[in-house]
């Protein structure tokens, strides 16, 4: 079987998003003698042109350095301040510097350049996220004739949100230059989809530069999943238990209501302590009760959108505090800092409800990893944003529009009264489908599509 290279701005061990993809992969990379290539994490004046391999807990990782000023433009710049908020529809926290796109497109050459002199002939190369578009353009252009698919975690966005990106019609062009092309949910596909159409010839006054040529680039929707099983068992580790026990001194007789979100705009999270908040409101049998807990480690904090962020939600939750606390009651808790999964498995299993309720998100993976946590017996109710990519596969949670803050206060309530019977019906559902999805058959539906084992390295391009 042909190796398979996987690519990605981070790589494992160095932040979030690696983590759950590494666990996935270190498996199906070890047994195709594979490696993993991306950005080192380091800054430097003067970077190597070739990638430094490393063996990170058993897993082949070359990386490469990146001067300040490219990881600038690159990543704060073209990836975070104009990729990020148009797909997520945040035109409005968008910046454009049009330089940025100079760089973004640079850091893919480097990339590109460094992988090259890597490969084989029949490497499968397997490229992940907005960072990264035009890397299969990059080592086509380098001569690479190898199978390259393309996987979107985050949404894809609608006609005029792509419309707003500069260079678009390149960054499509770029896509196009994939064999497959996978994204998070059915909804992304249909946005592709209605883009692609406008782009067939006819539509296009006969301008033969801007059609961009899809006919050899597959496209399909992958819902990314976690592994229920592993979080199943991680909820009662010795380290989940002692994380347990800490809050239920706090707690006592009090549910908990539960969000973890990296501290980002597209979370919703000042409109969810709204909604809490209206919750107490309008119900005040459940003051003293009720305690939520919001988990928030901070991200991309140089970018000035995500630090009017943070301080709306410092603001909004000081107002809840303000309004209901009492000398012996505080009705929320909010921590700005990360906590390892076996902690936060803990945290999931303790939680009667868990928030999920982001404006816009490629798949969502706390909604999987709290139900996979969940005591069977006992199990909480999941409140998910029907904007989620999660809401097309998990039906048994509440589903909510996380601008309407009424309606998630509403949910909210649901949640909280629900009954064990309907709890263990909703979640039995919940659980068929977190195991259905899970990151594994992901993975492999993703390569068995991008390079079936019989035609794999066949190098059509
Ligand atoms: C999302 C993106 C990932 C990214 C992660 C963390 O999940 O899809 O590509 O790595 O956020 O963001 P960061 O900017 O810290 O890598």
């Amino acid at each position: 079987m042909s190796r398979l290279i996987v690519v990605s701005n981070r790589t494992p061990g160095k932040g979030p998003a690696a983590g759950g993809l590494a666990v996935a992969l270190r498996k199906t990379l070890s047994e195709r003698e594979g490696f993993w290539f991306g950005w080192s994490g380091r800054l430097v004046e003067q970077p190597e042109r070739e990638a430094r391999f490393e063996d990170i807990d058993g897993l082949s990782v070359a990386q490469l350095d990146l001067t300040r000023d490219d990881h600038h433009d690159y990543y704060a710049g073209f990836s975070n301040s104009i990729l990020w908020p148009s797909f997520h529809l945040r035109l409005d926290l968008a910046t454009i510097e049009a330089h940025w796109y100079e760089g973004y497109r640079r850091v893919n050459v480097q990339f590109a350049r460094a992988l090259l002199p890597l490969l084989k002939p029949d490497d499968v190369i397997w490229v992940h996220d907005y960072h990264l578009i035009p890397l299969a353009s990059e080592l086509r252009n380098l001569g690479a004739r190898n199978r390259i698919g393309f996987y979107l975690h985050i949404p894809f966005p609608t006609s005029d949100a792509l419309y707003a990106i500069p260079h678009h019609n390149d960054l499509m062009r770029d896509l196009s230059r994939y064999d497959l092309v996978g994204m998070q949910a059915r909804r992304d596909v249909a946005a592709f989809t209605e883009f692609a159409d406008h782009q067939s010839p006819s539509s296009l006054s006969g301008n033969p530069l801007k059609t961009v040529d899809f006919s050899r680039t597959e496209v399909d929707s992958f819902p990314i999943g976690s592994d229920p099983h592993a979080f199943a068992k991680l909820s009662v580790s010795p380290a989940a238990t002692k994380m347990v026990k800490r809050m239920e001194r706090v707690l006592r007789e009090q549910k908990l209501i539960l969000g973890v979100d990296r501290l980002d705009y597209s979370k919703g999270l000042p409109q969810r302590v709204e909604a809490y908040e209206k919750l107490l409101a309008n119900n005040a049998r459940f003051r003293r009760h009720v305690h939520m807990l919001q988990v928030a480690p901070p991200s991309r904090d140089t970018i000035k959108e995500y630090q009017e962020t943070s301080d709306a939600l410092d603001a909004m939750c000081g107002r809840v505090m303000g309004r209901f606390a009492e000398p012996d009651w505080q009705p929320l808790t909010y921590v700005k800092r990360a906590y390892g999964q076996p902690s936060l498995a803990g945290l999931y299993r303790l939680a009667k409800v868990a928030l999920v309720t982001p404006l816009r998100d490629g798949m969502n993976l706390v909604a999987h990893e709290y139900i996979g946590s969940q005591n069977p017996a006992d199990p909480g109710v999941l409140v998910l944003s029907r904007f989620a990519g999660a809401a097309e596969i998990f039906d048994g949670a509440i589903e909510v529009n996380p601008f309407d803050t009424d309606e998630t206060a509403e949910a909210l309530r649901i949640a909280l009264d629900m009954p064990l019977d309907e709890r263990i019906a909703r979640w039995t559902s919940l659980m068929a489908a977190a195991r259905e999805h899970n990151v594994e058959a992901w993975a492999a539906r993703f390569l068995d599509r991008l390079a079936p084992a019989t035609t794999a390295g066949s190098g059509t391009r």
